[in-house]
């Protein structure tokens, strides 16, 4: 049985937004400190900043970064990362259970995000154990011009012209138990409500984001989001989701891979149900006002797993040590692939997303200290979906697939397809098949306007699913050109490997 994808240029369902491509760094092990900053590598620049790892962001193709946190944030004093690098203090990050010398803040961000061609920030504040006045003093230092303490501070600090951040995220996973100054959703509400109308009163023009459930699966999921959406509704403009997947393991001791491939579909019921609450909401306070998603936390992450442990120990806080660093396989990256698939599909509510993390740190780029960075497997289906897709608008999804059957969600289409006109007029169709076993045939129906001359299609799939790029073997898994495509007449036909994300291209 064939899939079958109907692209039909009558029906486009939004525009692909920039900041779908959003990652995210956090003071967390090695991401910024011998990630992102490494004074004394050989690439580094005056600055610190590692040129290897720029060269790679830019190719990755990520857009609006979110910073500092993640969990490190519900402890972070901002007014510690900056003025003099010498007289900054060196703090316990809680979250992590580790030492922060802080010799990296906000300055050293916007001037990295400068050197990287101007990428936005998404600046989180601490709404654990601060409140409103620490995010209106942030606020004031940032973006206010000039002529007030605090902004008079920051253009003493080097920073003339005000950074003018627009997004901001009201705290970060405050529905997490693990959550530093964790709160109840009434508790949350009141004071994301209140932070949100007080920073409206110094800049109107921030687009805030309020923190919707660290999973799906939260006990509190659902009630959490009408708690606070009910109480901030106008004062903010998005709900945040946050969505980890990985492979668990079957009562025989294997992976359950089967549902890690079909993780998609939890991502999609996910947004599917919040943008149902934003709906819910908007008509019963009957407002006008619009709010969308920003999954700014989204990825494959082994959290379970020994790479994950926290230092532990009242005399142990260590300074930037090995957190997070999963090493990805051929089937994550699969399955990064199909994450991204329905992102763009949902493309009319998730308005902004951020792939968690962005180097070292459960992330597509992986350095050593003083020694090379180089690519995950999943970084290739971000970057060639990025390429293709910024600046494009989204097909309306008509796919018709066989289905496979899985323990977590029961049967699932096989297929996850979307397709995507680009920004210089070529049509992209994004393909995963989630079958441990069978290649599948998958046709695409092409829009009856389109004069398509050429066809070429490439696929990240490795028989070993466990297949990774390390130091030693760093291009071991890449993309490879797929040959069965082919184009006839108004439809193209591809066979899909089985465990495989496809790329195609029309021009
Ligand atoms: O990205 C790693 C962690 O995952 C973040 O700090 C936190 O927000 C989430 O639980």
């Amino acid at each position: 049985e064939t899939a079958r994808l109907v692209i039909d240029d009558g029906f486009q369902l939004a525009r692909v937004q920039d900041r779908v491509f959003g990652s995210f760094v956090e003071h967390l092990g090695r991401c910024v400190y011998t990630g992102i900053y490494e004074p004394n590598h050989p690439t580094a620049d005056e600055q610190g900043f590692r040129q290897d790892v720029i060269d790679l962001v830019h190719e990755l193709g990520a857009t609006t970064i979110r910073y500092p946190g993640g969990n490190f944030v519900s402890g972070y004093r901002w007014e510690d990362g900056v003025g003099p690098k010498e007289t900054r203090p060196r703090r316990l990050d809680l979250a992590w259970h580790s030492t922060e010398t802080n010799q990296f803040g906000l300055h050293e961000m916007a001037a990295w995000l400068e050197k990287l061609g101007g990428n936005e920030l998404m600046e989180a504040i601490n709404l654990g154990t601060r409140g409103q006045e620490a995010a209106l003093d942030l606020l004031e230092y940032a973006n206010i011009p000039g002529g007030t303490e605090l902004s008079e501070q920051r253009r003493v600090n080097g920073a003339d012209e005000p950074f003018n951040i627009r997004m901001w995220c009201l705290g970060n996973e405050m529905d997490g138990p693990w959550q530093t100054g964790h709160k109840t959703a009434e508790e949350y509400a009141a004071l994301a409500a209140v932070t949100a109308s007080d920073m409206r009163m110094v800049d109107p023009d921030v687009e805030l984001v309020v923190c919707g459930s660290s999973a799906h699966d939260m006990p509190t999921f659902g009630t959490w989001e009408e708690t606070v959406l009910s109480k901030a509704f106008d004062a903010v403009n998005f709900v945040s989701c946050h969505a980890y997947y990985f492979p668990e393991y079957n009562a025989d001791g294997s992976r359950d891979y089967a549902s890690f491939m079909a993780s998609g579909v939890d991502m999609d019921g996910f947004i599917k149900d919040v943008a149902a609450g934003i709906a819910a909401t908007k008509a019963r306070l009957k407002s006008d006002h619009d709010v969308y998603i920003s999954f700014d936390e989204w990825n494959v992450w082994y959290s379970q797993e020994e790479t994950s442990k926290n230092p532990e120990g009242i005399g142990n806080w260590p300074v930037a040590p090995r957190l997070l660093e999963d090493i990805y396989t051929a089937a994550d990256a699969v399955v990064v692939g199909d994450l991204l698939i329905t992102l763009l599909k949902n493309a009319d509510v998730v308005r902004a997303a951020s792939l968690a993390q962005l180097v070292n740190v459960i992330a597509p780029i992986m350095t050593e200290p003083g020694g090379p960075a180089w690519r995950q497997t999943t970084f290739y289906p971000f970057a060639i979906t990025a390429a293709a897709t910024k600046g494009g608008t989204v097909y309306e999804p008509k796919l018709a697939s066989p289905t496979t059957a899985t323990r977590k969600y029961g049967d699932v289409p096989v297929i996850n397809a979307v397709a995507v006109q680009g920004a210089d007029g070529s049509l992209n169709i994004f393909a995963t098949n989630r079958s441990l076993t069978e290649p599948q045939r998958f046709t695409i129906d092409l829009p009856a306007q389109f004069q398509a001359t050429n066809v070429s299609a490439q696929t990240m799939h490795e028989d070993d699913l466990e297949a990774c790029n390390t130091l030693d073997n760093q291009n071991r898994v890449t993309p490879h050109i797929n040959d069965t495509a082919t184009l006839n007449g108004s439809s193209v036909e591809v066979v899909l490997p089985p465990v495989s994300w496809t790329a195609i291209r029309l021009d």
